[in-house]
């Protein structure tokens, strides 16, 4: 399949559970991709990048950077002459605790990568989409942006202002051919929810049981990188300003009791 020749693709968090699942995907369908990944997960994306071969890049970019960013940039221009798509994909999670338990600096650095860091690589790409004539960004959100979620404030506040950032920025860059939507996804298999965010502390997934959801299972990568293809591509050219919740039915509450 080549749905996405001629287009490249720069994905935050490239080497996580959903991120490479999302390089993979859109390498295969013929975009040229740029792994972007944290200093420590540099060793990990070269390896995929070589792995994939040609059309793959791998850079180190910590999206709370703004110098990584214009590095980013000008490498996936560099590759193969325009940048067209971004996924704002990276993000961490806070390690559960209540409010009066959590450390400033876990607030700070929650939306340093998760809020800060989508907008930054919006301002970044926003020159680079225009020389090639238009491009489509995507926000990764969570649906812990559409209620409260206690023990988990900061992840949750940083989520919500991811959907006032995709709503503004897609009002701001339509006339110029950039699309901007957010995918919002529920509880996915990954280390996020599969491992605590620091040693000690509990995954998410000791807090979650799918059975009484319409869709009573965990959410894969693949299935959110079914929709990010459908976001990004010219099938969705009518689509900015989505917000595309992809949880199972989690939002709606449960369809039956625990374990029927
Ligand atoms: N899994 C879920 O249930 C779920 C649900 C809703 C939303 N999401 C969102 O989906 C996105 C991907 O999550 P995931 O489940 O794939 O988690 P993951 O497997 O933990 O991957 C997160 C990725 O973000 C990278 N990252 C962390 N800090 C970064 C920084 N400062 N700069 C650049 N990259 C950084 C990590 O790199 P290192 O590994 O090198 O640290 C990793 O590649 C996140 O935005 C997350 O909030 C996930």
């Amino acid at each position: 399949m080549s749905r996405f020749t001629d287009q490249t693709a720069l994905i935050t968090g490239g080497t996580g559970g959903l991120g490479e699942s999302h390089v993979r995907a859109y390498h295969a369908e013929g975009a040229a991709v740029v792994i972007g990944s944290t200093a420590g997960g540099l060793a990990r994306a070269e390896a995929l990048a070589t792995e994939l071969g040609d059309r793959a890049l791998a850079v180190r970019l910590d999206v709370a950077r703004e110098d990584d960013w214009a590095a980013a940039v000008a490498a996936a221009e560099q590759l193969a002459g325009r940048l067209t798509i971004l996924v704002n994909n990276a993000g961490v999670q806070n390690p559960a605790t209540p409010i009066e338990a959590t450390d400033p600096a876990v607030w700070d650095r929650t939306f340093a990568v998760n809020v800060t860091g989508q907008f930054l690589g919006i301002r970044a790409v926003t020159p680079a989409m225009r020389r090639a004539g238009g491009g489509v960004i995507v926000n990764i959100g969570s649906t812990m942006a559409y209620g409260g979620t206690a023990l988990y404030a900061p992840y949750a506040a940083a989520k919500w202002a991811v959907r006032g950032l995709t709503l503004s920025a897609a009002l701001e860059l339509g006339r110029d051919n950039i699309r901007v939507n957010a995918i919002h996804p529920g509880v996915v298999s990954t280390k996020l929810i599969n491992e605590p965010a620091t040693p000690g502390g509990r995954p998410i997934a000791d807090f979650y049981d799918p059975r009484p959801y319409a869709v009573p299972r965990l959410g894969e990568p693949a299935d959110v990188t079914a929709a990010l293809l459908y976001l990004t591509s010219g099938e969705a050219s009518f689509a900015t300003g989505a917000e595309l919740v992809l949880d199972g039915g989690l939002l709606l509450g449960p369809a039956l009791p625990s374990g029927v």
